[in-house]
């Protein structure tokens, strides 16, 4: 490849990785989501993603298992919604304040990992 083409391409590259994508399912970064994942949701919905986290003892609403087909048949999109905003009268408060977009998006793919999103259930 000559230098000047390459010169052109990284340009355009660097375009598109730089244009701006809000809210778009993306790949999130599996080893600050484990971390993420341990420190702040492990306690309720368990290490494994189970819903078993030491914590639920005094919970009314118990967390999701995402190893359930419930939660696996859910989008990304709405397990990211669920997470930015909360879920509604339940102990599951928004993290939108505390956690960044991407931050959002490396803890969903751990926990898709632990649970891969399957649209049969
Ligand atoms: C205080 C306990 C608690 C903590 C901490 C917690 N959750 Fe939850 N989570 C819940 C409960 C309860 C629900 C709602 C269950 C329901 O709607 O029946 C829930 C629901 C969810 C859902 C929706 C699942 C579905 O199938 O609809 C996602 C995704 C989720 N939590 C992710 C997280 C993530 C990521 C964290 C950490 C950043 C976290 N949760 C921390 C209790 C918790």
């Amino acid at each position: 490849m000559k230098p000047r083409t390459f010169g052109v391409l990284t340009v355009v590259l660097i375009a598109l990785l730089g244009a701006p994508m809000p809210a778009m399912p993306q790949q999130g970064a599996l080893k600050e989501g484990k971390v993420l994942y341990e420190r702040h949701c492990a306690g309720c919905h368990g290490i494994a993603g189970d819903g078993l986290g030491p914590d639920i003892k005094d919970l009314i609403v118990p967390p999701a298992n995402f190893r359930s087909p419930t939660s696996r048949i859910k989008t990304d999109m709405e397990l990211y919604l669920a997470i930015k905003h909360g879920v509604l009268f339940s102990p599951m408060h928004a993290w939108a304040d505390r956690l960044s977009d991407q931050e959002i998006w490396d803890v969903l793919s751990y926990i898709r990992m632990l649970a891969p999103f399957d649209a049969v259930g």
